[in-house]
């Protein structure tokens, strides 16, 4: 057999070709610089933004700053055994979680993965935890309820599925029992809750956790956490993950609400990795993008059209302020991007009133169309009578001799202010929330004692489940008012049954 050198050699160059190419399809880069989270590597040429790298001890990364030289990586885990001159490689995959119903009623980090304690969870479905929003022709504008059981806020500042509403506030004004007493009144709403705790205390998280299990709320919540001790990039991270699991159920048609609680300390986070990186700073330190940062992410709430099923997907979140300083950096950048804001304020919750909300720095920009017609009837004008009332309290400390007219508003806006006010974890039904408001604008609280008004309310509630039921299930079923004869009826005969504390 005689040997063509001409063959070999052609042979042999073929072999260094693919030789060539098995290395650039591996993309295997070398650590060139490591601190505090994050990496610097050099050979990534083709790693894409957001693109998941493995690290040689299994950490993984996310590929953040894509330079001329070199790739920024934020270390997603334990960065302490990770040295120059390791190796990274590129995955090819963008970001993603685990998503589907498997995950309800678990704790889960925002890697997806399980931290209570249960054991693993079997999912078939991820997504990638930066997506599009939907477009204009995919969404409806916000027409259905969403039922927060609390009265100030489904009667003042009602919001609607598929609306980002800001719940803003200092730190202990009630923020939180905000979100999971609404979590808790979703129980026969047929809504998917997903709760993301960003950088609170493990033992806050635990309380929160056992809240929902002790009220049976944990079976349709999903808790994503990134505690106060975890890496800045799994804080920053958070909020995206608990989206994508929210919105596997919203395209297949559920209804679902995403709690953000809270994105100050998700901009803390991303500010230090922003520092990290090197880019450059701005105001109050935080890095140009801060706004997109959240835009992105509240965009994604939406109320689908019929023809992409109807689901939505509700968000609200929540940001600290300092001092009531609203005008701060990021409280004014998300309430830009919110359909609204309830604006929890600490005066108030020290006075008493709580949920401490604000009637007149709040405001739902959907409003009535996420009512029910019921309570759109009966509530009105109550946010605009109960801000004017706090603005006419303000002036008639000064002055003694009031005209009757200015005391029958006094007099009208003390028991609205205690009509509104709720005891922790006790949400309340729509129809009840309705009774009460009705006995309060139609003038039947006037002449009783501001003491007494939430006793009043508690009996009359059980008075008219007991003996006029049928107006309960009128409200709740048809969303209308009932038969105001009758409403008032009721309502009367109950106020003569009861008696007054000081008599
Ligand atoms: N409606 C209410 N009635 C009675 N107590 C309440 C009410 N709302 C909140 N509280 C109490 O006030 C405290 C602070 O509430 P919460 O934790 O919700 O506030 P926060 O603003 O989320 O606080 P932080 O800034 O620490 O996150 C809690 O102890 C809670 O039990
Ligand atoms: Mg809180």
């Amino acid at each position: 057999m005689s040997i063509n050198a001409e063959e070999i050699s052609t042979l042999i160059k073929k072999q260094i070709e693919n030789f060539d190419s098995d290395i650039e399809v591996t993309d295997v880069g070398t650590v060139i610089e490591i601190g505090d989270g994050i990496a610097r590597a050099h050979g990534l040429d083709n790693a894409m933004a957001g693109e998941l790298l493995e690290f040689s001890n299994g950490v993984m990364g996310l590929a953040q700053n894509l330079e001329e030289s070199n790739v920024g990586i934020v270390i997603l885990g334990p960065y302490e055994d990770i040295k120059e001159g390791d190796e990274v490689r590129r995955t090819g995959r963008i970001m993603q979680v685990p998503v589907g119903e498997e995950l309800l009623g678990r704790v889960v980090n925002p890697l997806g993965q399980p931290i209570d304690g249960r054991g693993a969870i079997e999912t078939s479905k991820s997504r990638p935890i930066e997506a599009q929003a939907p477009g204009v022709m995919d969404r409806k504008s916000v027409d259905e309820p969403l039922q927060t059981g609390i009265k100030a806020i489904d009667a003042l500042v009602p919001i609607g599925r598929g609306q980002r509403e800001l719940i803003i506030g200092d730190r202990q004004t009630g923020k939180t029992t905000v979100a999971v007493d609404t979590i808790l009144n979703q129980a026969d709403q047929d809504m998917i809750c997903i709760y993301v705790a960003i950088g609170q205390k493990e033992s806050t998280v635990r309380a929160t956790v056992e809240t929902f299990r002790k009220h049976g709320a944990l079976d349709y919540t999903i808790v994503v956490t990134a505690g106060a001790s975890d890496p800045a990039p799994l804080l920053y991270l958070s909020p995206y993950a608990g989206v994508a699991m929210g919105e596997e159920f919203m395209y297949n048609g559920r209804h679902v609400l995403v709690v953000y609680d809270d994105l100050s300390k998700q901009a803390v986070a991303y500010r230090e990795l922003s520092l990290l990186l090197r880019r450059p700073p701005g105001r109050e330190a935080f890095p140009g993008d801060v706004f997109y940062l959240h835009s992105r992410l509240l965009e994604r709430a939406a109320k689908l059209s019929d023809a992409r099923g109807g689901g939505s997907l509700t968000a609200l979140p929540f940001v600290e302020t300092q001092a009531g300083d609203i005008s701060a950096y990021i409280p004014t950048n998300v309430i830009s991007i919110t359909d609204g804001q309830i604006f929890l304020q600490s005066d108030l919750f020290f006075s008493g009133v709580r949920p401490a909300i604000n009637p007149g720095l709040s405001v739902s920009r959907v409003g009535g169309s996420a009512q029910i017609k019921a309570m759109k009837k009966v509530a009105g004008t109550l946010r605009l009578d109960l801000a004017s009332f706090r603005e006419l309290e303000a002036f008639s400390q000064f002055g003694s001799d009031l005209d009757k007219a200015t005391q029958a508003k006094l007099n009208r806006g003390q028991r609205t202010v205690e009509v509104l006010k709720q005891g922790l974890h006790k949400p309340m039904g729509v129809e009840k929330q309705v009774a009460i408001i009705y006995a309060l604008t139609r003038g039947f609280l006037d002449d009783i004692p501001v003491e007494d008004i939430q006793r009043f309310e508690e009996e009359m509630n059980i008075w008219i489940e007991n003996n006029q039921n049928d107006i309960f299930t009128t409200i709740r079923e048809t969303g209308n008012l009932p038969d105001e004869k009758e409403f008032s009826g009721a309502i009367e005969s109950f106020k003569n049954t009861f008696l007054p504390s000081n008599q």
